[in-house]
């Protein structure tokens, strides 16, 4: 495979392009790097190569007409990967895609990046190695380089040493050890010095799914997964997320209409929905507010029903979901009863199809790991603005900048709960 590397400051790739595997691999001839300096194409006395922005601001841009010149004389430039934090991710998968182009052209741009005309000049695939912004290309385009280089045939001294690793099979990799045995009073574990290979591969296993698990729970959406494999997962704690999170139903206070503060009728199908989504991602439990007494009852007849009556027989699946709700006055009740078995209020977090939020997501993420959360959701036309002003928090809307977004409180309960308690790292 030929690479070809545009950057201001070509000497930074003297040594890591010299090093171990990659030195060896280009002394073999698998692998052909260059550098071309765009500075060498620059024109006029003080060969330029970057110049102030248009519209003001800090720093300088990489300048066309250097890069261009570069370019165009490339012999060979195949696909054109420019680092840039604005790009596709770099992956395995794109590792694994680039292995198999004969050539590439790595663009390094410095100062503030590279003049945006590049882009339209040339088939340029913009490439990120991640959302942190570094000084140049270089230390990028290393990443990409090695990520490929090492998929190609003859890299590697073991073809297997590739195959075993992180991301390979969709998943991160087990934990290695070596010798000694014991250093400073930590073993290592048992099963890899007792030479039983089965066992030991289905420990491997085992440690490369929590881990996924553990650290990049995404991954496992793609990963290629057995049966044995989605058994042991399920019963790994954190197959749990849901464990600090309770959602309440509220149909008081609520807009009945514009301006119109008010308290709706319980729907049956909400209580099924929004219970059976809840036990799917782990939520301890599903408060349903009302204050009439026989809106009440009646929801504890439908509960009773289908947890110790006649649909708990019928449909056990449906009892385990239903046996979350909880039906309360108001929600100060509720309140009241998390704190009493936590140890502390919960932290009341609203929601509303309108405005931008003041806790996203992200935030809630992180809060609940270490908290209880009580999850307001408004049936109606939403949680009246009483709620929303006294919970400690308003999450932000799904879809805030869409022009619709009025979801109804089932679907909007299952994409909440997915965005706080899915798989998405
Ligand atoms: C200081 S950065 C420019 C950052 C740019 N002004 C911005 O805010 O997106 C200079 C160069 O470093 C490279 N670079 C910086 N961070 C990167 C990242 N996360 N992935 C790939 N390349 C990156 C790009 O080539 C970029 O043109």
């Amino acid at each position: 495979m030929r690479i070809t590397i545009l950057s201001l400051f070509p000497e930074f790739f003297d040594s890591p392009l010299a090093s171990g595997l990659m030195g060896k691999a280009r002394a073999k001839g698998v692998l052909d790097v260059s550098c071309v300096n765009p500075r060498d194409f620059a024109q006029g006395k003080h060969k330029s190569v970057d110049d102030s922005p248009y519209g003001g601001g800090p720093g300088m841009v990489m300048q066309l007409d250097p890069l261009a010149r570069a370019v165009r004389a490339l012999p060979e430039p195949g696909r054109i990967l420019m680092l840039s934090p604005k790009g596709r991710p770099m992956s395995q998968a794109l590792a694994r895609e680039l292995a198999a182009e004969s050539a590439l052209t790595l663009v390094c741009g410095r100062y503030e990046g590279i003049d945006s005309r590049f882009e339209e000049l040339f088939p340029v695939e913009p490439v990120s190695v991640g959302d942190f912004v570094l000084n140049g290309g270089e230390a990028g385009a290393l990443c990409l380089l090695e990520s490929v280089a090492r998929l190609l045939p003859e890299y590697m001294g073991k073809e297997a040493s590739g195959e075993e690793e992180s991301f390979s099979s969709g998943l991160l990799e087990y934990p290695h050890y070596t010798r000694p045995e014991e250093f400073e009073g930590c073993r290592v574990p048992d099963v890899l010095l007792s030479g039983d290979h089965a066992r030991i591969a289905s420990w491997r296993r085992e440690q490369s799914l929590a881990a996924t698990l553990d650290a990049r729970p995404e991954l496992l959406a793609e990963a290629d997964l057995s049966r044995a494999d989605l058994s042991f997962l399920r019963a790994l704690p954190r197959a749990k997320p849901g464990r600090n999170l309770h959602v309440a139903l509220l149909h008081h206070p609520v807009m009945t209409g514009e301006r119109k503060v008010g308290t709706t009728s319980l729907t049956n199908l909400d209580l099924h929905d929004i219970s059976r989504v809840s036990r799917s991602y782990g939520v301890c439990s599903v408060f349903a507010a009302t204050p009439l007494e026989d809106q009440r009852a009646l929801a504890e007849s439908l509960v009773a029903h289908w947890t110790t009556g006649p649909g708990a027989a019928a449909n056990p699946d449906r009892a385990e979901a239903l046996s979350l709700v909880r039906i309360v006055p108001d929600l100060e009740t509720a309140v009241r009863e998390l704190a009493r078995e936590t140890g502390r209020p919960p932290l009341v977090v609203a929601t509303s199809a309108r405005g931008a939020g003041t806790i996203t997501v992200r935030g809630l993420r992180e809060r609940l790991a270490g908290e209880a959360v009580l999850l307001l959701l408004g049936t109606g036309h939403g949680l009246a603005p009483e709620v929303l002003d006294t919970a400690d928090f308003t999450l932000r809307p799904i879809r805030p900048f869409g022009d619709y977004n009025h979801l109804p409180v089932r679907a909007a309960a299952a994409v909440l709960l997915d965005r706080l308690l899915g798989d998405h790292g």
